[in-house]
């Protein structure tokens, strides 16, 4: 499968990337880094010691520093000042450099020498997709689909109706809905049906190696923002929808209007989920409901023993 990555690293986007790497089947194209979890300069920093940590060779691209038109906002209140937060080790400093400055126009020219066979994963804001569709409408028809970690059919986690990616970039989320483009959103519903503990975080810091320490005490940082609210566990949020393109047998989705609040007093950003098409609207979107959360998460801990094994 040929796979282009739209990301704010962010812990969560780090394990979901690394489950990809870890599939050999997945042919990841490249790399597009966004502002979101921490201001761009912080994402891309991320970024680049994730790549360089592991060795991978997928090209990163830096994209844009801030949403399409309102203020931004980013999770450094809860993902801490790096958005990496660790109990422990740092990630070390990176030796990877940038492929291109101008994530856009690489993705499109992805796109323009595969047409039709690209799905593209976004785990951040949608500010890169909304960027290519205004520039190159005829982009919705070369994506093969595209896969969102956003939005939620109900509760939200950044405000009580909004969830982060697309509280960040609300105006960005509303043209991704209305482009026509196929898309399958992963909202906070179906990846709070996934659950990590430190139960996981002791079985991969078993691995042994550096890489294990490193990522196992990332993991237990995370798993730690749960602890604030008095839980023994964290929901997993963008490794969902990976899990999903591997293991399609362990959701269930059903097609659903999605609108993006772009004007509410208390629910911006918020994704009104309409579950009774084609009765009440259009479809345009797959909405992920259900996930079977145990069996996702012995798959992802397969992956990424092997990940934290490898050393390439
Ligand atoms: C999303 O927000 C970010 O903080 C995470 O990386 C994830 O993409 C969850 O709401
Ligand atoms: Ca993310």
């Amino acid at each position: 499968m040929k796979l282009w990555l739209d990301t704010d690293p962010g812990f969560d986007d780090w394990m979901a990337w690394a489950l990809i790497e870890s599939m050999p089947e997945m042919q990841l194209l490249g790399v597009s880094v966004v502002a979101g979890n921490a201001p761009l300069r912080q994402t891309l920093s991320n970024a680049l010691r994730i790549k360089s940590l592991h060795g991978w060779t997928t090209a990163v691209h830096a994209g844009s520093e801030g949403p399409l038109s309102q203020a931004q906002v980013t999770a450094q209140d809860v993902l801490g000042d790096h958005a990496m937060a660790t109990i422990e080790r740092p990630l070390p400093a990176a030796s990877a450099v940038l492929a291109s400055t101008d994530a856009v126009l690489a993705l499109s020219e992805a796109l323009r020498s595969n047409p039709g066979e690209i799905t593209v994963l976004a785990i951040g804001p949608l500010t890169h997709l909304a960027q290519l569709l205004a520039q190159s409408p005829q982009a919705a028809k070369q994506i093969r689909q595209l896969v969102i970690m956003g939005g939620s059919t109900d509760r939200g986690n950044a405000t009580p109706a909004a969830e982060f990616n697309f509280l960040a970039d609300a105006q960005a989320a509303h043209q991704v809905f209305e482009s026509g483009v196929d898309i399958r959103m992963f909202g906070l519903n179906v990846c709070r049906q996934v659950l990590v503990g430190h139960e996981h975080v002791a079985r991969l810091r078993a691995t042994g190696s550096n890489k294990a320490h490193i990522f196992a005490d990332h993991l237990a940082a995370y798993v730690n923002i749960a602890a604030r609210r008095q839980a023994a566990y964290m929901s997993v949020y963008d490794p969902t929808p990976v899990a999903w393109l591997a293991n399609p047998q362990w959701f269930n989705l059903q097609p659903a209007r999605v609108d993006i609040e772009l004007q509410g007093r208390w629910t911006t950003g918020m994704s009104v989920c309409e579950l009774r098409v084609p009765d009440k609207a259009l479809p345009n979107a797959q909405v992920a409901m259900t996930a079977q959360g145990p069996e996702i998460m012995a798959w992802m801990m397969r992956q990424l023993e092997q990940v934290l094994t490898c050393h390439r």
